[in-house]
This record gives structure tokens, sequence and C-alpha cells, in this order.
């Protein structure tokens, strides 16, 4: 049996786990692929600081071992470049390529697919979304049949966890931020996982091949968590909700729709109960109906699986001489903007306890045609509050409508404005 020769470039969180288990499963992967793998070098930054992996494999010029003779590229670098450059060296000369990195097919999947198109080699990026578990396939492949509407999910495990947190404790963000990172759930420069960047990327992943329309990170709406407060989660709680970081991506008409935001939910939601670092999402679809992904959304050894099941299907096909599916944009959607996406939205004013304060609020939100749905007036005097859930609104009538009533002499305050998802509109 020919052996399908394998080029990893990376040996990281996700490179280590992939040679470990590359030398603990190599019977049963011959056994599953019907010839081995044999891996021909590792291309790493700083070969000396490698010493658990055997010398004679590892190399700085990771250019070389791309050129060289080598059936699989498996990429766990991450970034753009020197990646996209690397991918495309190997996707040109006909090699497959496995890589686990959102950054890079949520910018430029196109001219990797297109790269892989001329050559007929493979592309799969299953471990570049959620982790461990199974989405990319499932999307691209066991629901090529169905029409997907929505792709809606937690998929960010720091934000979810610094969420949950927030929820189980009633902290404020910065304290709880810090203890995330404390406890390893957070990277030094948090900003990408916080600032919802790293959701963003993915959502344009799942977009893109639920909606077979190219979609990418700069086509996305995206707010992170660091505006959410103790408050709002505690509002949150009073309705019976809780707040999650969502990576939303909607089918409307003949356009879509894809963002990520801190959203309430409803605690009997299937994505209410998904805590700590773990992901979960929400795909419905026309024939299908609702399907629920589940699982360790980061992490070596979870990706690292995601990368394995990646790698023998792309040397399976290798073996019997065919390839997996390209890349699918032939519905080529337009994108709509936010100002155009209708959601419910959760209010918060803190406001003077006086007569008609209510009357000229509401009158605001029919002024811009924004339906509410329920009202509910809290404290006294000092303290007086009012809580407003509207129906579903475009997200530019909202912002006029809290505009103009940020400035009613009866408001003092603004306090949280927050979309609501998953109920009925
Ligand atoms: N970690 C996770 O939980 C997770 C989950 C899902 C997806 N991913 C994705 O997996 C990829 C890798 O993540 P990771 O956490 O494993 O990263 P990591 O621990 O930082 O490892 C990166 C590896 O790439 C090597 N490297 C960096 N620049 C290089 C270059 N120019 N040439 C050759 N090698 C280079 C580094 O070499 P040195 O070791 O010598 O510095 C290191 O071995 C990223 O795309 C990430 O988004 C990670």
């Amino acid at each position: 049996m020919k052996p399908i020769t394998v080029a990893l470039l990376g040996c990281g969180t996700v490179g280590g786990q992939v040679v470990r288990l590359l030398d603990e499963q190599a019977d049963d992967l011959t056994a599953r692929i019907g010839a081995p793998i044999e891996l021909a070098g590792i291309a790493v930054r700083r070969p000396d600081r490698h010493r658990d992996v055997p010398k004679e494999l590892l190399t700085a010029d990771a250019a070389a071992l791309v050129a060289s003779d080598v059936d699989v590229v498996v990429e766990v670098i991450g970034g753009i470049e020197p990646v996209r450059t690397l991918l495309l060296d190997a996707l040109r000369a006909g090699k497959s390529v496995v890589s686990a990195n959102k950054v890079l097919l949520a910018e430029n999947a196109g001219e990797l697919f297109a790269a892989a198109d001329e050559s007929g080699a493979d592309l799969y990026f299953e471990a570049a979304v959620a982790g461990a578990i199974p989405l990319i396939r499932p999307l691209r492949e066991s629901m090529a049949g169905d029409h997907i509407t929505r792709v809606m999910g937690i998929v960010n495990g720091t934000t979810n966890f610094i969420l949950s947190a927030m929820d189980e404790t009633g902290a404020g963000y910065g304290e709880t931020l810090e203890e995330a990172s404390r406890l390893g759930y957070a990277e030094a420069d948090p900003t990408a996982d916080v600032d919802g960047y790293d959701a963003a990327s993915k959502a344009a992943i799942l977009a893109s091949i639920a909606f077979h329309t190219r979609v990418t990170a700069g086509d996305v709406y995206r707010e992170g968590i660091s505006a959410v407060t103790a408050a709002d989660i505690a509002a949150a709680r009073t309705l019976g909700r809780t707040i999650k970081l969502l990576a939303i991506c909607e089918r409307v008409d003949d356009a879509v729709t894809v963002r990520v935001h801190p959203a309430m939910i409803p605690r009997s939601h299937p994505l209410a109960s998904v805590g700590g670092a773990f992901n979960a999402v929400f795909v419905e679809a026309e024939s299908a109906g609702q399907l629920m992904f589940y699982g360790q959304g980061a992490g070596g050894a979870p990706t690292a699986s995601a990368v394995l099941g990646d790698l023998v299907t792309v040397a399976r096909n290798r073996v019997a001489g065919g390839r997996g599916p390209r890349e699918s944009a032939y519905a080529d959607l337009p994108v709509r903007p936010i100002s155009e996406v209708s959601t419910r939205y959760h209010l918060s004013l803190d406001v003077a306890d006086k007569a008609g304060v209510l009357a000229s609020v509401a009158a605001v939100f029919a002024e811009h045609d924004v339906s509410i749905a329920a009202v509910r007036q809290e404290g006294r005097v000092e303290d007086a509050s009012l809580v407003i859930v509207t129906h579903a609104a475009p997200d530019a009538a909202l912002r006029s409508t809290v505009d103009k009533v940020a400035g009613l002499p009866a408001v003092r305050e603004v306090v949280s404005v927050m979309r609501v998802e998953g109920e009925e509109s």
C-alpha cells in the first residue's frame, strides 16, 4: 500500500495533538483509509522548541515542505499570511488541504476553492468552526438536499464562558473577564473573542455553506460582549431569559443576513442551557426541521479530532481516486445590511416617575412604527424604570426610536438595549 504523505504546518495546541493521534491511531487510520498515513515533515516557527516530536521531521521552512513530494497539507498555524500563499501553492500543485483556519477561510475561501478546482484537489476545514463539532460536513454534504433557512449558534467558548459566569454569579463583565483569563478561558489579548471577530469569521463560513453564497467576515455585522452589564443579565433573568453571544445567519426572501451580537433568549431555548466554554449550533431547514449540534468548540484534542476526520476523508478520496465537494456558491444571494434586519428588542429606561411618561415614550415608538409587545413599569420616584419589549422591527427604526426616546425630558437614561431572539415575533 502506497502511503498517503502528509505535511503538517504548525505544531502548537492543535498540531501537537494531531501528531499524537497520528502516532497512537496509526493502525486504525490505515485500516479506515486503506493506506497508511506518513508524516513527511512538520513546519514550525522555532524548531528548537519542539523536543517532543522527532527532530528529523521538524523544519522552519514551510514553503519547502509544501513544495516537497506530499499528498496532503494539514495547516494548523492560523492567520492569513504566510498561510494563504502556502495553501494556494499546495492546492495549485494538486495537494489536498485540511485547515483549521477560520480567519483565512472567512476571507479567502473563494480563491482557495478556485485553486482547488484548477488542480482537482480537496479543501476541507471542519475544525475551522466549532472545534470538534461536526458542522461543516453536515451542512455541506448531509443537508445538501434541503433548504436551510437559519443557522443560529454559540460559536465562541470564551464569550460563552464569560456570559454564563455573569449569569450564574451576577458579577460584572470586567471581573468575569479577569476570572476567565485566570482560568485559561480567555487569551492574554481577548479582543478577537470578546469583540466578536472570531464568531464573525465562523458566521461567514457557516452562512457561505448554508446558503450557497460567498459571505466574507467583512459582510458580517458584529457586536461583542464588552457592553453587556450585570444589569442587562439581571433584566434578562427577571423576564425568564438569559444573554448569549449569538452568530445568526438567516435566509430572508432572496437575500441573507449574517450577524454576531449578544441577545436575550428564553431560558427554555435549547441554546440557553449551553454553559461554560461549550459551543452549540441550531440549524433550521425546510424539510429536516430543527437540528442542534453541541460539543467542545475548542481545545487541542477536540480540534485535532475534527482535523483527523478531514484527513481521513481526503486520504480516502486519494485512495479512491476521487475528490470531495467543491465550493457551492451558485446562489450568489446579496447580504443585507443590519439596518434592514428585523428583530425584537428589550429596552430598559430610567425614567421620572410621573404621569404621562409612558404615553410620551409610547408615542415615539408609534412614530417610528416600532410596535410594543409588552411594557412594565418598576420602582417609584428616583428609581423608576420602564422595561419595553418590542415586536420585530428593523434595526434602523429601533435606533432612531432609541435616539429620540433618550432625548425625552422624562427619560433620565437608556439603561440597556438588547436584541431578543428565539421567540415568536
Ligand atoms: N486552539 C484551539 O482550541 C483551536 C480551535 C479551533 C481552531 N483552531 C485553529 O487552529 C489553528 C492553530 O491554532 P493553535 O491554537 O494550535 O495555535 P498555536 O498553539 O499558536 O500554534 C501555532 C503553530 O504554528 C507555528 N507557526 C506559526 N507561524 C509559523 C510560520 N510562519 N511557519 C511555520 N509555522 C508557524 C507555531 O510554531 P512555534 O510553535 O515554533 O511557535 C506553532 O507550532 C488556528 O487557525 C486556530 O484558529 C484552534
